[in-house]
C-alpha cells in the first residue's frame, strides 16, 4: 500500500477525501498567458506539429509547474487530435481558432478503423510517458479528450462558434450523427486508455459545448455517448478516475452527474456550488469554478472571488480550478497570487 502522503492530493480528493486547502490546477495552465510558452510555440510551424512533438509538449507542461506549486499537470495536446487522426485535417488559423472541412453525411462512413487511426497519435502517448517521468510523484498527471458531442460539433460545423448547424444535423440526419458519435466514443475510449497506460493518473472529458440543447437532445448527444464512453473505458480495463466537465449544461447538470458514470464533476462558472453539491451523488469530487476573468483583473477582486469559491465548496471533496480555461490576457503574477490565496500562504 502506498504511503498516504505519496498519493497526489488530487487523487485523494477524486477518491472522496476532503482536503483543506484543496488541491489546485488550472484548465489550460500551459499556454499563451506565459511568455515562455509563446517563445516555445515559435519552434513549431503549426499548433498540431507542436502537440505531436513529445519534447515540445513535455516542455510546455513543465513551464507552469516551474512557476507555481500546482497539484496537477495536464497533458499538452488538444481535443482536435481525434478528428485529425481520423483524416479530417485540422488547421489553426491565427486569431480565428480551429478550422476543419465540415463533414457531409456519406463521409461519416469512410473513417479508418480506430486502432489504425490512433497509430497516428503515438507521439501523444510518448509525450505522456515523458511527462510522467519529468514531474514529481506527488503531482497528478491528467489525460484528456473532448466529449463526443463537442468534437462532433467541430467536425459538423468545421469551426467553433455557434452550434446551429450541428443541432440541425441531429434533426435532419439523426442516424448519421449517432454513427459519428459512436466512432468518436470508440476513438476517445481507446485514446484515453492509451494515455492511462502511458502514465496518466486520471482523465478529464471536456464537453465544452453542452449548452443550448433541449433535454431530449442532451440525452441523445451527451448523456448516451458519455455513458458509452465511460463503460467502454472500464471494459478496456481502465480504473483511473474520470472527471466530466459539461460546460454550460445548466439544468441538465444533474442528469450528467448521475447518469453518465463519471467519477468527478467539473463545475463551470455559471453553476452555483450548492446546486452542484445537491445534485452530485454523495462523495463525488467537485472541481471549479473561479471566473477566468479574475486572472486578468487581479488584486482584491481576484482574492475575494477566490475566497468566495473556497467558501462555497467547503465541505465537498473540492479541487480548486477555474470555471473554464485561463485566457491569454491573464497574467502569470495574478495566477501566482491565486495559488498563494488558495494554499493559505
Ligand atoms: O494546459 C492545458 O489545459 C492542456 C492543453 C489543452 C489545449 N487545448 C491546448 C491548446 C487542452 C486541455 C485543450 C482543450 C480544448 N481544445 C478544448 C476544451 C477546453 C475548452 O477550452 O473548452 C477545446 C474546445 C479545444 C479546441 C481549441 N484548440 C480551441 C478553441 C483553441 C483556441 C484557438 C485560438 O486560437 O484561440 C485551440 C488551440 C489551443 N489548444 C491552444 C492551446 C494552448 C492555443 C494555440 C496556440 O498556442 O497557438
Amino acid at each position: 500500500m502506498a504511503d498516504r502522503e505519496s498519493v497526489p492530493a488530487l487523487l485523494r480528493v477524486l477518491n472522496g477525501e476532503r482536503l483543506d486547502p484543496p488541491p489546485i490546477w488550472i484548465m489550460r495552465q500551459a499556454g499563451r498567458y506565459l511568455p515562455e510558452y509563446r517563445e516555445l510555440r515559435t519552434r513549431a510551424k503549426n499548433f498540431l506539429d507542436f502537440c505531436y512533438s513529445p519534447a515540445l509538449a513535455t516542455e510546455a507542461v513543465m513551464q507552469p509547474l516551474r512557476r507555481f506549486p500546482l497539484d496537477a499537470a495536464i497533458l499538452f495536446s488538444d481535443i482536435l487530435v481525434i478528428p485529425d487522426a481520423l483524416g479530417r485535417a485540422v488547421s489553426f488559423v491565427e486569431g480565428e481558432g480551429p478550422r476543419l472541412k465540415p463533414l457531409v453525411d456519406e463521409e461519416i462512413w469512410r473513417f479508418d478503423a480506430p486502432e489504425r487511426a490512433l497509430q497516428r497519435l503515438s507521439p501523444v502517448y510518448e509525450a505522456v510517458e515523458r511527462i510522467r517521468h519529468a514531474i514529481p510523484k506527488d503531482i497528478a498527471l491528467i489525460g484528456f479528450c473532448g466529449g463526443p458531442w463537442t468534437v462532433a460539433t467541430y467536425m459538423l460545423q468545421g469551426k467553433g462558434g455557434d452550434k446551429d448547424r450541428s443541432r440541425r444535423a441531429v434533426y435532419e440526419r439523426p442516424e448519421d450523427v449517432d454513427a459519428l458519435l459512436d466512432v468518436l466514443v470508440e476513438m476517445s475510449a481507446q485514446h484515453l486508455a492509451k494515455q492511462v497506460q502511458a502514465g496518466a493518473d486520471c482523465v478529464q472529458i471536456f464537453e465544452s459545448w453542452s449548452e443550448g440543447l433541449s433535454p431530449l437532445m442532451f440525452q441523445r448527444v451527451i448523456i448516451g455517448p458519455t455513458r458509452k464512453l465511460v463503460r467502454r473505458l472500464r471494459e478496456l480495463g481502465v480504473t483511473a478516475p474520470i472527471i466530466g466537465f459539461p460546460r454550460g449544461a445548466g439544468a441538465q447538470f444533474e442528469a450528467y452527474a448521475s447518469e453518465t458514470g463519471i467519477n468527478a464533476l467539473g463545475v463551470d462558472t455559471q453553476t452555483p456550488a450548492d446546486f452542484a453539491f445537491k445534485v452530485a451523488p454523495e462523495g463525488m469530487a467537485l472541481q471549479g469554478n473561479l471566473d477566468p476573468q479574475t486572472l486578468i483583473v487581479g488584486g482584491d477582486a481576484l482574492e475575494s472571488a477566490a475566497r468566495d469559491v473556497l467558501i462555497a465548496f467547503k465541505g465537498a471533496p473540492h479541487i480548486f480550478n477555474l470555471g473554464h480555461g485561463i485566457t491569454p490576457e491573464a497574467t502569470p503574477e495574478n495566477l501566482a497570487h491565486l495559488v498563494r490565496v488558495v494554499k493559505g500562504q
